[in-house]
């Protein structure tokens, strides 16, 4: 979602955020601007669109200036236009903000401001921002901030600068990420660490209701009771070689391939075969807690949600516990029974993601333990759990997620399966988990290998406009995400269902144009999975069915089969979406679809 990147130093600013916008635009965005001052002028320049189109507007204009702010937006109030991009200014065009995030109150403030007779530009809730900071300037950039901030209700990530307050960049933080990035003789500001490679490793965290003051001689930081702060700079992995395609045509196709080593640092070093259990570090602190458990939460979003489900269906298998799961932004509405024999798991791959932030704010209120299975070490979900196991897979850059979906089934599997061994698994049944987890790596191989076949496939169904993905037990998530997959990145309507309702409704959407992709494993479901695609058949619906080896029936009744490997049924959800990931991939490409950055849609959703 929305980017910051902010620079003083000796450097000019303009390249330098311009380069940090592109580091940023894998979290998607529709406008982008940047604000460089010099001689007590403000430069901006705003333009629609990627970063390549403000940087043709930029590219007349020197712009000499050693310090600026810049950011790539993804319209929330007021549609993506010149306009509403960010900077934000005030009136006399002297301070720049750009901001992350969402000011609840924005309209009461801006009343406020227009009774003052501040005059308004954007219909963004963030220039409010820059017109309050101007009400409180008297020569100081950050007493200004500080007394804005003081003002402002939700949540934000901002940058400012001041024309006349010669290379300093003021941030300050509440819900929504900012960092500072320590360089020679050189700050910066980002709203994620990918911002600042390759400049510096060297970053500071800030937490919420923290500011700092960058200027070209050093920093510092404070809190909003204007009290100095010490904080530890931390290096941060260089992510810049990751950020690379490796010779793949996109993102998303290099991290579908890179899964079977996702899948494996998922649980390397995390399974004791003599003992049949898993060993995750990161819960020990909690240790006694998980075994009194009685009930777990699993809150997430979107694709982080489907593995939620299937995490359901994992606890329920391997653990005696009570298990829900709910979507994150609608947690925080329900009433739900938690106590302290309660477990609250956020699943997210960036653990940014602000409808999952809230919902574990509230569930930590209630006393609920809190847990998290991120990717991203260090980001906001992760500082908030309890406790919680990081996912190693690498960063994700392709907005559709791939391996961070299929390593968190892997965790949420050893997460059960420690759990499970203490209410009663026995050794057999947990020895039975961990070789079958061992064989993943090489069946996904094996499932990659297949690549053209499934791209035939996918060639052949590109032409529909419509799909059903069903599957029953295990695979009716499976069906779900499939079909997430699709829609995301090909915009083709698509709807996962579990079978077994489609007698009670989506059956009269088939026919001839109206393709099923079934996903079907040999498990207790799957006779009743072969009804429901005759069931389709019957009504002249095409089939494209996923299953398992060797349950040749299959191939009898549907048109076409993309066959994949067995495995244990809870772990056939992780072999099973592979395919579909390359089916969704295979459509997109065809239809010359923006794959790794689709339309409307962003990496990380630090809005609710
Ligand atoms: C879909 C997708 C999204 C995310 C969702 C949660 O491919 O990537 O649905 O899964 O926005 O994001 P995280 O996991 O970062 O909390």
């Amino acid at each position: 979602m929305c980017g910051i990147i902010g620079y003083c130093g000796n450097k000019a600013a303009k390249p330098v955020l311009l380069d940090g916008l592109k580091r940023l635009e894998y979290r998607g965005y529709d406008s982008a601007g940047l604000a460089v001052a010099d001689s007590n002028k403000l430069a901006v320049i705003r333009a629609v669109g990627k970063v390549c189109d403000l940087e043709k507007k930029g590219i007349a204009r020197p712009l000499p200036g050693h310090y600026g702010i810049a950011h790539t937006r993804w319209a929330t109030h007021g549609r993506p236009s010149e306009e509403n991009a960010h900077p934000h200014c005030d009136c006399q065009e002297k301070i720049a903000i750009v901001h992350n995030g969402i000011i609840e109150n924005y309209l009461d403030l801006k009343e406020e401001l227009l009774a003052k007779k501040h005059v308004f530009k954007s219909e963004t809730d963030s220039e409010v921002v820059a017109h309050l900071i101007e009400e409180y300037y008297s020569g100081d950039l950050e007493m200004a901030v500080l007394k804005t901030v003081q003002r402002l209700e939700g949540t934000f990530g901002i940058a400012a600068i001041h024309a006349d307050n010669d290379s300093q960049v003021v941030i300050v933080k509440r819900g929504s990420p900012i960092i500072i990035g320590v360089g020679e003789n050189e700050y910066f500001a980002a709203s994620d660490a990918n911002a600042l490679l390759p400049y510096t490793q060297k970053i500071i965290s800030l937490n919420d209701d923290e500011m700092a003051v960058l200027h070209a001689a050093g920093y510092h930081i404070k809190n909003l009771n204007n009290e100095f702060l010490q904080k530890e700079i931390e290096i941060c992995e260089n992510r810049d070689a990751l950020a690379d395609k490796k010779g793949f045509e996109h993102f998303m196709l290099k991290e579908i391939f890179e899964q079977p080593e996702s899948i494996e640092n998922a649980f390397r070093g995390r399974l004791i075969e003599s003992e049949g259990v898993s060993k995750l570090g990161g819960l020990e602190p909690v240790k006694e807690r998980l075994k009194s458990l009685k009930k777990i939460v699993i809150v997430s979003c979107g694709t982080s949600y489907y593995a939620g489900l299937l995490g359901r269906y994992i606890f329920e298998s391997l653990s005696e516990l009570h298990v829900e799961v709910e979507v994150a932004s609608e947690f925080r509405y329900r009433k739900l029974k938690i106590d302290k024999n309660t477990a609250v798991l956020a699943l997210s791959q960036s653990g940014e993601t602000a409808d999952t932030l809230a919902a574990i704010r509230e569930a930590k209120r209630k006393g609920a333990l809190i847990l998290g299975i991120v990717n991203v070490v260090g980001s906001a979900i992760a500082q908030i759990t309890d406790a919680g196991v990081y996912n190693h897979a690498g960063p994700e850059f392709g907005v559709a997620s791939t391996k961070i979906y299929t390593s968190q089934l892997v965790i949420l599997t050893l997460m059960a399966l420690l759990i499970g061994r203490y209410q009663g698994i026995s050794y057999a049944e947990g020895s039975e988990v961990i070789q079958a987890i061992k064989k993943l790596p090489r069946q996904v191989k094996k499932i990659l290998t297949d690549m053209e076949h499934i791209k035939k496939i996918a060639l052949d169904y590109a032409q529909y406009k419509d799909f059903l993905f069903i599957g029953r037990l295990f695979n009716y998530p499976t069906a779900m995400e499939g079909a997430l997959k699709l829609k995301e990145i090909s915009y083709i309507h698509a709807e996962g269902y579990p079978a077994g309702e489609m007698k009670h409704g989506p059956i009269s959407l088939i026919d001839e144009q109206f393709p099923t992709v079934a996903i079907v494993s040999r498990d207790c479901t799957f006779e009743k999975m072969l009804s429901n695609i005759q069931e389709i058949k019957a009504r002249s619906g095409r089939v494209l069915a996923v299953a398992s080896q060797g349950s040749s029936r299959i191939g009898d009744i549907c048109d076409d089969v993309i066959w994949v490997p067995e495995t244990l049924p809870i772990l056939q959800p992780v072999l099973n979406i592979i395919p579909l990931q390359l089916f969704a991939y295979f459509i997109a490409r065809h239809k010359g679809c923006d794959i790794d950055k689709p339309r409307n849609l962003a990496k990380s959703v630090t809005v609710e």
